[in-house]
């Protein structure tokens, strides 16, 4: 009798976790995944968290090259002396999270049921900033990136598991916002984000081929070689809005963070592989 309802609890525990799940945003998901596995028939899922590498057999072998002395780990070393180092009154950045170091990034983007918002890693280290009373540092500075390099390094490997909690209506509308943000025109030139990174997938732009969306968010920060630098995902997202001419939004903006939500779900599944390192 025992064995038997333990064996029921157990048949059970599947069933709650995916009940867990959100219909519209796994539906939304699965479709995602199968559409850019229908495009790549012989690209296996894994390698979706490689952008255009998957797809671009030239890049690809160009990439395994430069990967071999990563330009990247400068920004890694950085940011794990600022992550040791002490703070003014003794405590470390690593006192505010709480968890084991490769546990924090996949930890984000979340959703803050108290605050009503989505929460990125970025805001969260200035959160940190803040409680010990210390300046905040801007998103696009060297010190924020290279920490997020750091994280990014340390979780490698771990999947990532996205949260929207049915009990949470304001994350399923976070997602909803940033779905709405991918799928709109906008500028002049009238494009979605969708238009490019799904629609015309694998096609030419001017020196670039398009990458798939789907893995977008597991591999920054990403060093790019034409800036000589490591950028954060929100400031390749403003590249992308500015390329459209269209209204700029500041980075670890509200539509950004929901942005990200929403791209970072749909790569749920996939691995952490950042930072990474592009043209
Ligand atoms: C006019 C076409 C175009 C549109 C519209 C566009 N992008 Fe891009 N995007 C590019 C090109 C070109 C690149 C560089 C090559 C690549 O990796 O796709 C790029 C790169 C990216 C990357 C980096 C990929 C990587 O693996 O490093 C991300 C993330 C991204 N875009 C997100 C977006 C988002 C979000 C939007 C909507 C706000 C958007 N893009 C709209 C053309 C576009």
């Amino acid at each position: 009798m025992k064995n038997s309802a333990a064996m029921l609890l157990l048949s059970l525990v599947p069933m709650l976790t995916q009940q867990a799940a959100v219909a519209g945003p796994e539906d939304d998901r699965e479709a995602f995944v199968e559409y850019f596995q229908s495009r790549f028939p012989d690209v296996a899922f894994a390698e979706f968290a490689n952008g255009i590498y998957a797809i671009d057999e030239d890049a690809r072998g160009q990439w395994l090259d430069i990967e071999e002395f990563p330009p990247y780990e400068f920004a890694v070393e950085q940011g794990e002396t600022l992550w040791q180092e002490a703070l003014p009154d003794g405590a470390r950045l690593a006192d505010c999270f709480g968890q084991s170091t490769g546990d924090i990034r996949p930890a984000y983007p979340r959703f803050d049921a108290g605050r009503g918002e989505v929460v990125t890693l970025a805001v969260a280290i200035n959160d940190c900033r803040q409680t010990q009373k210390l300046p905040v540092w801007p998103y696009d500075s060297e010190e924020l990136i290279s920490i997020t390099a750091y994280l990014a390094y340390a979780a490698r490997g771990k999947p990532v598991v996205t949260q929207i909690h049915a009990d949470e209506p304001g994350a399923l509308a976070a997602y909803e916002e940033g779905k709405r943000f991918y799928y709109s025109k906008r500028g002049q030139l009238n494009f979605a984000c969708s238009d490019c990174h799904v629609t015309s997938v694998g096609l030419h732009v001017r020196a670039d081929r398009l990458s798939p969306s789907l893995g977008h968010t597991t591999h920054f920060p990403v060093y790019r070689s034409k800036l000589g630098t490591v950028i954060s995902l929100h400031q390749r997202f403003s590249g992308c809005v500015r390329d459209v001419r269209a209204k700029p939004f500041a980075l670890q903006s509200e539509e950004f963070r929901n942005l990200e939500y929403f791209l970072s779900y749909m790569s749920n599944g996939l691995e952490f592989n950042g930072p990474g390192a592009r043209k």
